[in-house]
């Protein structure tokens, strides 16, 4: 049986990832259903009941930067065995809210943690594992601190400065330069349905 494909949404805090992931599982299980496969829709940090339970606490309680970084792994290492990895070789296809991108992109860009150490947890962590397609939302930190507004109490991330999401922003960037075969980058300031227009038209190429 074909394994499933792995699809992961990304962008800094205030992009519009979330008002495009509903739209985009509908899209995804028009077309897989008929197959006889799922869309199996998750998020990291959780996924699990455990990483759900770190998320929490790596929304909400400060910590020392590796600390963070490890959790988001060991969080994703949970999320992998129990969810993402059986889910694949079941045939069914995986969308999930952020994956390890965003570890590079927010613990490495924005908050300063050697590219190295990542990468070793990386490879730890899900050794060559990578997403089949990336779907990074990218958008200047201004327009996405404004999107944010005060809608509600921001956790730890959204509550970071426009020069912290100026280099979580970049260090998306340089990921997807470095993997332009599963990276799809989304000017995120573009009209909703422009920007479904372009949704469908990679999800079909998938
Ligand atoms: P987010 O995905 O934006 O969810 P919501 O829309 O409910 O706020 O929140 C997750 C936060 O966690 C986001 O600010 C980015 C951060 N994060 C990291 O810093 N590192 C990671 O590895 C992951 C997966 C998320």
């Amino acid at each position: 049986m074909a394994r499933g494909k792995f699809i992961t949404l990304e962008g800094i805090d205030g992009a519009g990832k979330t008002t495009h992931l509903a739209w985009l599982r509908e899209r995804l299980e028009h077309k897989v259903g008929p197959t006889g496969h799922a869309v199996v829709m998750t998020r990291e940090p959780g996924g699990t009941p455990l990483g759900e339970a770190l998320r929490n606490i790596l929304l909400h309680e400060s910590m020392d930067l590796e600390t963070e970084a490890l959790l988001m792994f060991a969080a994703r290492r949970e999320h992998l065995a129990q969810v993402i990895e059986p889910a694949l070789a079941r045939g069914d296809w995986v969308l999930s809210d952020r994956f390890t991108d965003a570890t590079f992109a927010y613990q490495g860009g924005g908050r300063g943690l050697p590219r190295d150490k990542l990468e070793a947890l990386e490879r730890w962590v899900q050794g060559g594992f990578q997403p089949d397609l990336t779907v990074l939302f990218d958008v200047p930190p201004e327009t996405a601190s404004a999107r944010r507004g005060a809608a509600r109490e921001p956790d730890r991330f959204e509550s970071e400065s426009d020069a912290f999401f100026t280099r979580t922003r970049a260090e998306y960037l340089r990921r997807a330069e470095e993997a332009p075969y599963r990276f799809a980058i989304v000017d995120s300031t573009q009209s909703i349905e422009e920007i479904r227009r372009q949704l469908d038209e990679i999800v079909t190429a998938l």
